[in-house]
């Protein structure tokens, strides 16, 4: 949910390991460095996936313990590898609200040079030692463009944004270009008494053109439009941006499109948004590279200002929408998650994750919400600590999210 601000809580941060005796169905029960149950709770059994990582899959239980059992509806099963683990890197977005208010001078970029946290250092360490392969850049659309509603990229604000483009780029992982603005500038909905649809699809088609030929740019429409009335016209806003997208030579890359009430994944289909965005095309009639952008926090309100969590988001969220993705031949990307670094977070995001990875034909994968200028005090933090050439990750990081598990540091050298 995007919370800003800078945190001085210290949190005191112990291991992770559960003190129960069996893991729970889609947890860890396994792998180099584990050191929690290596039983899992009746109904489900212990399934290698790699020598880091054995988890509790549903089957033919093993324990003897009685009881009644849920099992979520995950068939059919592909895969068990997500394609895309990653973090937010965020900064460029700071001085946003959710009116689509983006103050320019407000924004924070996370590079050293610009008196930011070094964000091309702890993409090259989330890279190298933890196997993340994707960030997500998070920029408020008056920073592109000066505050110029309908103006050019600004040459002087937009070459700072793309200089942590660059260096995301040179990590080799996929990066996300997110516009920042809740379906807004200045508090008003585009194509709904706000920008018009050329306005929108004028920045667009410019981050296309300077990005055509970069295959790991990911184009992120827009991130979450919230209390937008008519999802219809929304989806003819997304529209106009893939058009635009695809006719300034950005052909082949992945675009991810946005639907109302925060992007919620719990929501996507029941609120008209999956619905409204089947309908978006690309210019020859396809939705090749067209997927579906989804946000889910674990804490009790969803809101991602919580730093205890509360649910795994799998029978309210997951499980059903993977089967409407089947159903309607789609995928999703679920490009905000994330916690505390406490042990209720570690629980159930591992169990997210799980179930996000059992369900690989439809979920490419999870960004991290957030490191790049966040301090480590803030509840959400997955910023690394570095000492020396040393980086240290948050708990929630490196008991869970790294896909290399038991990544706790590593040396970039360099
Ligand atoms: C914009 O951000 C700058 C720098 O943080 C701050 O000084 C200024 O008060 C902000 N303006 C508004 C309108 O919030
Ligand atoms: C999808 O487009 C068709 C044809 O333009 C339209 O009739 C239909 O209402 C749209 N569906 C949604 C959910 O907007």
């Amino acid at each position: 949910m995007a919370p800003k601000g800078l945190y001085a809580i210290g949190l005191v941060l112990s291991a992770a390991a559960s003190v129960r005796g069996q893991s729970p169905q889609f947890g860890q029960c396994g792998g180099i460095g584990w050191t929690g149950p290596t039983t899992c709770v009746a109904g489900s059994v212990c399934t290698v996936s790699s020598p880091y990582y054995s988890q509790c899959l549903p089957g033919t239980a093993t324990s003897t313990a009685t009881g009644p059992v849920t099992t979520p509806t995950i068939s059919p099963v592909s895969g068990n590898k997500l394609k895309y683990a990653g973090v937010n890197i965020a900064g460029f977005d700071f001085g946003c609200g959710s009116d689509g208010t983006c103050n320019v001078s407000g924004a924070w970029p996370p590079l050293t040079q610009y008196y930011g946290m070094d964000g091309a250092g702890q993409m090259q360490h989330f890279t190298q030692d933890d196997g993340f392969n994707v960030f997500r850049l998070p920029v408020g659309w008056q920073f592109l463009v000066n505050g110029v509603l309908g103006g050019d990229l600004d040459p002087t604000t937009f070459p700072e944004y793309d200089q942590l483009v660059q260096t995301c780029l040179d990590t080799g992982a996929a990066c996300i270009v997110d516009i920042h603005n809740y379906a807004r500038w200045n508090g008003l909905i585009i194509g709904q008494g706000g920008p018009t649809n050329e306005q929108f699809a004028s920045v667009w088609s410019q981050l296309a053109t300077k990005y055509a030929d970069e295959e790991n740019i990911i184009f992120g429409v827009m991130n979450e439009p919230h209390d937008v009335p008519d999802i219809g016209l929304w989806a003819q806003s997304v529209q106009a941006a893939v058009t635009a997208i695809r006719q300034a030579g950005a052909t082949k890359q992945m675009i991810l499109l946005p639907g109302n009430d925060w992007t919620s994944a719990q929501t996507f289909v029941s609120d008209g948004s999956g619905p409204a965005l089947l309908n978006v095309t690309n210019p020859d009639g396809t939705t090749t590279g067209l997927i579906f952008d989804v946000h889910k926090y674990l804490d009790v309100d969803n809101s991602g200002t919580n730093t205890e969590c509360v649910t795994n988001n799998i029978d309210s969220s997951w499980a059903p929408l993977a089967t409407w993705l089947r159903e309607n031949g789609r995928q999703a990307f679920n490009t905000e998650t994330g916690g505390g670094n406490v042990a209720s977070c570690v629980e159930f995001m591992c169990q997210q994750i799980a179930f996000q990875a059992q369900n690989s034909d439809v979920f490419l994968g999870y960004v991290g919400w957030a490191a790049g200028n966040f301090a480590t005090g803030y509840p959400l933090a997955e910023t690394p600590t570095q000492t020396g050439t040393t980086w240290t990750d948050p708990l929630l990081v490196s008991s869970c999210m790294a896909p290399i598990a038991g990544a706790q540091s590593g040396s970039t050298g360099q």
